[in-house]
């Protein structure tokens, strides 16, 4: 029997292709050697986006998103979050075995906590009880499904510990494997993808290359990368240039190799190195993004591949929560 990979995915913008190239592309390969979850974690993302309209749409966007990306939901098993009822009741039954002293430690809340110690605040000011208990959710998620590798960028490493203490906690109390303890795959050589600024691609800094921009924007925003002010004629290292890391993603070793002595020998402007940027990008994109496009066009199609997920994944999680209720002394 295969081992189980679980990736939970949460929604809370556009994606872009720093999310394709540093978490996306790795975790659909997962699905050639596990047998492979991805879901939406969409009452993760409630915790901090409270607009309606915009969770809505964004849940939708990653969902169609990842499918445009090549998930395959025929293959894999591919749910949203808030689809699987047993999440909530196995959160309950497993807050009954975390300590409150380990939720304190978790890295996202105190980072708040310092945060508001740092400006004289009170210590919990807008922490709600949703992100102080997100990694009791989080275990849930993993455990429900009988994962054995969970895996996640460095900053989810705490959580996953986290979901090994309470399900040990919970097998411990019980004296027999009630439970899965889940492994992290830690991702460590996930390479960082360079943003418009040279910055690290992320929402936050607000230097994104969207994922599925229409063709013309697509091309406006790559031409919206900084470089230096070197002239046209002055040879370029290509190693020292955000528009050469990034070509590196889209373009062959050849096609490398042919712009890289380019850049060397001068004569080249950074106009026209975009400008190949922005025609290897595209044709990478262009598929995707049709796929996308029609994707997005039949949302109750969405909708229904979403469910087909939920179906397969209910009966697991049934199965899980009946073993841990009868256990418990809940049956
Ligand atoms: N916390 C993860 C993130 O912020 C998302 C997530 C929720 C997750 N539940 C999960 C990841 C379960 C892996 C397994 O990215």
């Amino acid at each position: 029997m295969k081992k189980i990979s679980l990736t939970g995915i949460k929604p809370t913008g556009e994606l872009h292709i720093g999310n394709y190239f540093g978490a996306i592309k790795q975790a659909l390969e997962l699905a050639k050697e596990y047998d492979a979850r991805y879901f939406i974690a969409d009452y993760h993302a409630l915790n901090s986006l409270k607009d309606p309209a915009e969770l809505q749409s964004t849940i939708r966007h990653v969902a169609a998103g990842w499918l445009a990306a090549g998930l395959n939901p025929e293959e894999v098993i591919f749910y949203r979050q808030s689809s699987i009822p047993e999440v909530f009741e196995l959160t309950t039954m497993l807050m009954a075995f975390t300590s409150k002293g380990l939720m304190n430690r978790a890295h996202a809340y105190k980072a708040m906590v310092d945060v508001n110690n740092s400006k004289g605040e009170d210590p919990d000011a807008g922490v709600n009880i949703g992100l102080f208990t997100y990694p009791v959710l989080m275990a849930a998620d993993i455990i429900l499904f009988d994962s054995d590798v969970v895996p996640v960028g460095h900053d989810q490493k705490q959580h996953i510990e986290m979901a090994q203490d309470i399900a040990q906690s919970v097998n411990a109390n019980y004296g027999r494997d009630v439970l899965k303890i889940p492994q992290a795959a830690i991702q460590e050589n996930v390479a960082v993808i360079p943003g418009l600024d040279g910055r690290k691609m992320s929402k936050s800094y607000g230097n994104t290359i969207p994922l599925f921009a229409p063709e013309k924007t697509l091309r406006k925003i790559i031409m919206r990368i900084v470089t230096n002010s070197q002239s046209v004629e002055e040879p370029k290292d290509p190693e020292a240039c955000q528009v050469f890391k990034l070509y590196k993603l889209f373009a062959s070793e050849q096609e490398q190799n042919e712009l890289a002595a380019r850049y060397r020998a001068g004569g080249m402007g950074w106009g026209e190195a975009k400008e190949e940027l922005f025609q290897k990008t595209n044709r990478l994109l262009t598929p995707m993004r049709e796929h996308y496009d029609a994707i997005m066009s039949d949302i109750p199609a969405l909708d229904k591949i979403l469910e087909m997920g939920a179906a397969k994944a209910r009966p697991i999680a049934a199965a899980t929560v009946n073993r841990f209720r009868k256990a418990a002394g809940i049956d």
